[in-house]
């Protein structure tokens, strides 16, 4: 199993040859922030992490995000009880239908600011099935030819909030806010080729609430935007988060895309979910 000798303090597992990484070895509750700091790094490289041997709880969790940043907002879903910055997402054995965010999407992505990371804990896991699978965006730009890159730097993705309520409000335990109106009527800009503060790595700007490129139709746009879906979903840029007892998932959720697994009928699943504040997208430089 490769571990990768870039970081010492921490234990770094890659999970695929594209993204995402096992992390043991830590106490993000606990730990100091040199720990805080290096597991940042950890997430800058591989955006995807699986931190192991967790033990958190709603409050816990709380701590835990917090030491990466202010809480984001989320002016889609009731918080809990207590907690401004968490939301409970249950699914009970009997459950049927879709299971929350089972469509590819990054989270609130028709945000000005969507966040920064996202943060899952699972307190109830199947014991098999309810994987989270992700996607890099950074290996959707290094798939590009030249030209391509060179069109979609021109171009500017409208990311709206319409429809969002909609695919909410079919999960049935799924509280949402009186916001309604408003995230149906958010349209945000985001440049299409961007790149990372942090690392300058470029990345496609590209979820499926991107509705149309500013001065074009949805009609013109729609083929575009396919395409860059079907390219983002392809396996090879793919790595598959398994939720184990004590996993605290977190993800750079600006630089990759994310569908809940539907495959665990008959089965609890309870996550706890916190995000943090990110950056307005960077136009990637010419
Ligand atoms: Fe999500």
């Amino acid at each position: 199993m490769l571990r990768d000798d870039r970081f010492e303090t921490i234990e770094v597992i890659p999970i695929t040859g594209s993204l995402g990484a096992e992390i043991r070895g830590v106490d993000l509750v606990d730990g100091d922030d040199d720990v805080v700091s290096e597991v940042r790094r950890a997430l800058d490289e591989y955006h995807v992490l699986a931190v192991r041997d967790q033990k958190l709880d709603a409050e816990r969790l709380h701590r835990v995000a917090r030491r990466f940043g202010p809480f984001s907002g989320n002016p889609v879903h009731t918080p809990m009880d207590g907690f401004d910055d968490i939301v409970r997402f249950v699914r009970e054995p009997d459950d049927t239908g879709k299971v929350i965010g089972e469509e590819w999407h990054m989270d609130l992505a028709w945000l000005e600011k969507p966040p920064g990371i996202t943060m899952l804990f699972g307190e109830v896991v199947p014991p098999v099935g309810g994987d989270t699978c992700f996607t890099s965006l950074e290996k959707v730009y290094d798939s590009l030819s030249p030209r391509m890159v060179e069109l979609l730097s021109g171009l500017t993705g409208m990311h709206s909030g319409r429809g969002v309520f909609a695919v909410n409000a079919i999960q049935k335990r799924l509280p949402l806010t009186a916001n309604m109106e408003a995230v149906e009527n958010t349209v945000v800009e985001h440049p299409v080729i961007c790149e990372h503060p942090v690392t300058g790595r470029k990345y496609v700007f590209v979820s499926g609430v991107l509705t149309h490129f500013k001065g074009m139709t949805e009609d013109e746009s729609r083929p575009i935007r396919d395409f860059l879906m079907a390219r983002a979903i392809r396996p090879e840029f793919n790595c598959r988060l398994r939720w184990e007892p004590n996993t605290l998932g977190m993800w750079n959720n600006p630089y990759v895309l994310h569908t809940a697994i539907n495959d665990y009928p008959g089965y609890r699943r309870v996550m706890y979910r916190s995000t943090v504040e990110g950056a307005v997208p960077r136009a990637a430089a010419a």
